[in-house]
This record gives C-alpha cells, structure tokens and sequence, in this order.
C-alpha cells in the first residue's frame, strides 16, 4: 500500500470535518453557568501550536462544552477533535487521565491497527499536551503539570 493507507478513515473524516474546531466566548459560558478556560500548547521546535478552550461547570466541575483550534497537521486536527470529545461530559480531574493512547486507539477504524503512521504519533501528544495546560490553569497552577514535558518534535 501507499502511504495514504497508513492512516484510517476516523482521522481522515475528523481532519476533513473536525466537529469541535472553534471557539467559546466568555458571554457562552457565562449563560452556561460555567468557567471558560482557554489553554495555548505547541511544539517550540516546529512551531505548531493548538488551543482548547473548556466551559467548565461552575457546580459539577463537569467539561459542559469544548472545542479547539489548531495550527497543527491534519493528524494533529483530528487527535484535537477526539481529545476535545472525550473531555466532554468529564470533570476535570478525569479529563486529566485521559492519555494519547487512548486518543490513537479512539481514531482506529479496528481494534489492531494503527490510526496514524508512528511518525505521527506526537502530533497527537501535542493534543494531549493541552488538556494538562488546560487544566493547569483552571486549578490555578502557575506551573507545575507540564515543567518536566518539554515538548520535541
Ligand atoms: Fe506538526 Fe503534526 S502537528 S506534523
Ligand atoms: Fe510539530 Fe509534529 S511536527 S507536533
């Protein structure tokens, strides 16, 4: 096969058609009764950059609405698309447990095989990366979750 069978066809329909790129304004979250957090994480070395933005119940501490955007490569478009997706309807602390691995294993067509060649796999690190820095900022940490990850590409 070619390259172009390396990927499945979850990334290839997310990177297409992401349906969680965008933004949410702090008069949404406001209605929704929820904090907005906006957290930025990227790759010095290479330059892309993603942000997440989360409304985050002021109640439940429950992920009500996220969405993302990115200055990443496709793969990295659809690992931000499926991350965003599994934050949703978590709390924070759990959204902290999500993994890359369960973000790769989530955009797999089947069980054994790979979404993305491995060359690809940090694009969706760089994805997970953000969940941390965003939920660095809603505990207040100044610094701290990401010190020890400096991220190379
Ligand atoms: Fe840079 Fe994927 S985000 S190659
Ligand atoms: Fe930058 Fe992959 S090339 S995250």
């Amino acid at each position: 096969g070619s390259l172009w069978d390396n990927y499945s066809n979850k990334v290839a329909d997310r990177m297409d058609h992401p349906k969680y790129l965008g933004e949410i304004s702090e008069k949404e979250a406001e209605s929704m009764n929820a904090r907005l957090v906006i957290a930025d994480w990227g790759a010095e070395s290479c330059g892309d950059a993603v942000r997440m933005y989360w409304a985050v119940d002021k109640d439940s501490e429950i992920i009500v609405k996220a969405t993302f955007k990115s200055f990443g490569c496709g793969t990295a478009i659809a690992s931000s698309d499926m991350m965003v997706e599994l934050c949703l309807g978590k709390t924070v602390d759990e959204a902290l447990q999500i993994t890359n691995i369960d973000v790769e294993a989530s955009l797999r067509d089947e069980p054994g095989i790979p979404a993305v060649p491995p060359q690809k796999m940090h694009c969706s690190v760089m994805a997970y990366d953000v969940i941390k820095q965003a939920a660095a900022i809603y505990k207040g940490v100044e610094k701290g979750i990401l010190d020890d990850d400096e991220m190379v590409c």
